[in-house]
């Protein structure tokens, strides 16, 4: 059976990693026109790098949790496409191989100059050289507001060819993402999601498994059985 899973930040948040929408969430601290769009960086670079820096320096401190080391188990014993709105990396430090970040990684930088990527220092500054081309261009690898989301080719045939779709730990707040699932159900393929309440887009699923991620996600995944 071919699944195809989105996750969003509620994933991560027993890590202990804030999530966007919540009363304590990231955006509550941060206007997201100040910190999450290319105009924001362009105008003040500095307050862009540091709102990442923060976040990486966070994410040294926390670790994966059931809901990640379930789902890697799921790519051993099924054929899974993971595809996550998340830019921590705690899919892979849960044992998974194959991670579809749309967008983008906090691990990653990017030099707006020449599209150069490599592994992201854990506090960047706007004056960083490029390692390849020089220019004191360097951004976060991640995709802001306004911007095209990464791996959407990748994504959408995961989507045609997909058994299965779940969801899990999104708001369903913003697209293409809270979108994939209607995509999903017009092909007539079941579509769950996994959330502590209802989603924005919950008409979409045909099935709700209401819990913390790290109980509901080891639980969904042993209900899979075999392939
Ligand atoms: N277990 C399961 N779900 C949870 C948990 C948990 N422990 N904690 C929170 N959630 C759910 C919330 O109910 C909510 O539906 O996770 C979701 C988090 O929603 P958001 O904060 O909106 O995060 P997300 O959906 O990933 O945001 C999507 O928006 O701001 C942009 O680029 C950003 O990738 C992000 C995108």
């Amino acid at each position: 059976m071919r699944i195809a899973v989105l996750t969003g930040a509620g994933i991560s948040a027993e890590s202990g990693l804030a999530t966007f929408r919540a009363a304590d969430g990231l955006w509550e601290n941060h206007r997201v026109e100040d910190v999450a769009t290319p105009e924001a960086f362009e105008r003040d670079p500095d307050l862009v790098h540091r709102f990442y820096n923060q976040r990486r320096a966070r994410l040294a401190e926390v670790q994966p949790n059931p809901a990640h080391r379930a789902l890697a188990d799921l790519a051993q014993s099924h054929d899974l496409t993971l595809i996550t709105q998340n830019v921590d990396n705690l899919h892979e430090r849960g044992g998974s191989a194959d991670v579809i970040h749309m967008h983008g990684e906090l691990t990653r930088a990017l030099c707006a100059a020449c599209g150069h990527r490599w592994p992201a220092p854990l506090v960047m500054q706007p004056a960083d050289p490029c390692p390849s081309c020089g220019a004191a261009a360097t951004r976060p690898d991640i995709v802001w507001f306004g911007e095209m989301p990464y791996h959407m080719e990748r994504i959408w045939q995961a989507l045609e060819e997909a058994d299965l779709f779940a969801a899990i730990g999104t708001s369903g707040n913003v697209y293409p993402a809270a979108g994939f699932a209607q995509h999903a159900a017009r092909r007539g393929i079941p579509c769950v999601e996994l959330n502590l309440a209802a989603s924005a887009n919950a008409r979409d699923f045909a099935k709700r498994i209401i819990g913390p991620a790290s109980e509901t996600v080891p639980n969904w995944v042993a209900g899979l059985g075999r392939r």
